[in-house]
């Protein structure tokens, strides 16, 4: 039986929750496997709406076991509040657990994301703010507090003493803000420690049993391929990898496992955030795109930017990811379009390239080449069949496929869990 990894393949947003949901019928164990709360999964399922910063998208199903892998930096505030949440709208988290080798999130993590991002000034990054970049960057440091320090009382002490006296020479000598109190930290996260620890498990043994048992295992994925920091629009990106590759490390388990790899692509481009995107539509089409497909950040709630699709990042993706198949959501947005344009080439210096330039001075001056494919003009939110979708829509898929170089498995028309047409089995 599969690990099928469902991943991000644009700028994030692409509606990985929706997917993850919809999957998660036939799986029995879904793992979410980097970034943090920087996350915002939307999903609409017969129990409500709800934004899944943290909690794996499969936790609907009282079959599911949700993890929380070791790649995931985890501020146990906003967890204990999702878990809270969800308990509120009836939904059990019993099955929920948490790797004891994930990095937390503390208070100054929070509190240097703004800092920093105020000193970048013009140069900001546009992150989220939710403290994610400086909790990779205290893992890498070998700086981090991990999950499972929480559940040893004295132990999480000294460490917590011995990082903020670091921590409080760069907030009170560099930023010239006032220190952070030890106590007052331990205190507050001793007791979510309390909370979380029957969450808090070593997880890698959990998975392995579950292969043994030939069990289907999702892989979920936050944030997309082209704010990986090495294969995104560096500087502009997110600080742990989103990748497939990602989910390996993120979950702990090795590649040979992975058998499917699912891209996830909306059916045009968003960003939130800085950094270059070269379809960004600065026009009423991209007003209209936004407006009609409510393209606010699920975290932020800042305006997303908006454009057409560029077959020239996703064919990028696909290669750095080796999706086996592809996921295209919100196809339902472009239904009233007389004509849709995919960028199918960039025109840089006068020369026309195929391929998604590393520096993103370049990718900036990078200008679309577009192709032009007329629209449907008709509603395809009912339609749950591949072969009564328009024939316009049918070719704007084709094309896709053709361009990402991978074949479609599913097409998403719509936010409720119904809203999918699967053009070919992925489970
Ligand atoms: P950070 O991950 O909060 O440090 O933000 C770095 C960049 O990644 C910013 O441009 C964010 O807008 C973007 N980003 C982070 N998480 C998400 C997400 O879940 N969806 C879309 N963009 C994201």
């Amino acid at each position: 039986m599969p690990v099928i990894a469902v991943i991000g393949a644009q700028w994030g947003d692409e509606g990985k929750g929706k997917v993850v949901d919809l999957l998660a019928q036939k799986a029995n164990m879904i793992v979410r496997f980097s970034g943090g709360d920087n996350a915002g999964h939307t999903v609409v399922n017969p129990h409500g709406e709800f934004k899944l910063h943290l909690i794996p998208s499969g936790i609907f199903y009282p079959h599911t076991i949700c993890i929380i892998g070791n790649g995931v930096v985890i501020n146990p505030a906003v967890l204990i509040d999702e878990i809270d949440q969800l308990n509120q709208c009836g939904v059990d988290t019993t099955r929920l657990f948490i790797s004891d080798r994930a990095n937390l999130i503390m208070p100054y993590h929070v509190l240097l994301d703004g800092l920093e991002e105020d000193l970048r000034a013009g140069k900001a990054l546009g992150t989220t703010r939710k403290g994610v970049g400086p909790a990779f960057t205290d893992k890498a440091a070998r700086l981090g507090i991990r999950t499972g320090d929480l559940l040893d009382k004295e132990a999480l002490l000294e460490r917590l003493r011995f990082v903020l006296d670091y921590k409080n020479i760069i907030l009170t000598k560099i930023f010239g803000v006032s220190p952070l109190s030890p106590d007052e930290i331990y205190s507050q996260y001793y007791q979510y420690g309390k909370r979380l620890a029957p969450y808090i498990r070593e997880t890698t043994i959990m998975v392995e049993e579950a292969l043994n048992r030939e069990e289907v295992v999702l892989l979920e994925g936050a944030q997309g391929a082209l704010l990986d920091p090495d294969f995104g629009t560096y500087p502009y990106t997110t600080s742990s990898s989103p990748l497939a590759g990602g989910g390996c490390l993120g979950a702990g388990l090795g590649p040979t496992r992975i058998s499917r790899i699912l891209g996830v692509f909306k059916a045009y481009c968003t960003r939130v955030g800085a950094g270059p995107m070269p379809t960004e539509l600065k026009d009423e089409t991209g007003d209209l795109i936004r407006e009609q497909a409510h393209e606010y950040g699920a975290t932020t709630g800042r305006p997303r930017r908006c454009g057409w699709f560029d077959a020239i990042a996703a064919r990028f993706s696909t290669r750095i990811n080796g999706f086996t198949g592809a996921a295209i959501t919100r196809l339902d947005i472009l239904d009233s379009f007389a004509h849709l344009k995919i960028c199918v080439g960039y025109k840089l210096d006068g020369k026309m390239i195929d391929y998604f330039p590393a520096n993103v001075v370049t990718l900036e001056k990078c200008q679309p080449i577009y192709e032009e494919l007329p629209g449907w003009q008709a509603t395809t939110t009912h339609i749950r069949e591949y072969e009564q979708l328009p024939p316009q829509a049918r070719q704007y898929v084709t094309r896709l496929e053709e361009l990402i170089s991978c074949p479609v498995n599913l097409i998403c028309v719509g936010p409720e869990r119904e809203q999918a047409i699967l053009k070919m089995p992925i489970i």
